[in-house]
């Protein structure tokens, strides 16, 4: 699985995941490796960054997920992030307002790195 959000209203996910966010607890995620990916914005939130996918991630991941396609803080300004993990981004973070440049080469990489954790 490939699970997504921006994050919003200052560390919130985006508004269609709240209303599915609960309904999350009726899934087994036994045996699944999810991998994440989430646009923000290090700059104009950075004691939020990438919030959405922390939350997402702790969620799944206590329902029994296997969290693959971590991804280096390396290369990125911000001050905290519910997505960082054990030094490392829960998944891939795009930074659309402040690093768009950086967007397609870190997606490639990403993905590249994605087949080998998903072993496809
Ligand atoms: C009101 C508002 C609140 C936001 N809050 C956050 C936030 O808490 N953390 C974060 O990383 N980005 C935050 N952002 C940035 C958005 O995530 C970012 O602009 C968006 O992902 C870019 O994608 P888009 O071009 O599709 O809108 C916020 C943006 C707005 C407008």
């Amino acid at each position: 699985l490939i699970v997504a959000s921006p994050t919003w209203n200052i560390g919130e996910l985006q508004s269609d995941w709240e209303g599915f966010f609960d309904e999350l607890d009726n899934i087994d995620f036994k045996g699944k490796k999810v991998a994440y990916f989430g646009t923000g914005d290090q700059i104009g939130y950075a004691d939020n960054f990438q919030d959405a996918i922390g939350m997402l991630e702790e969620k799944i991941s206590s329902l029994g997920g296997t969290t693959v396609g971590h991804w280096s803080t390396d290369g990125y300004d911000f001050t905290e992030s519910k997505a960082v993990k054990n030094g490392k981004f829960v998944g891939l973070a795009l930074d659309e307002d402040n690093q768009a440049e950086l967007t397609e080469e870190r997606i490639k990489k990403w993905v590249a790195q994605l087949k080998t954790d998903f072993g496809i």
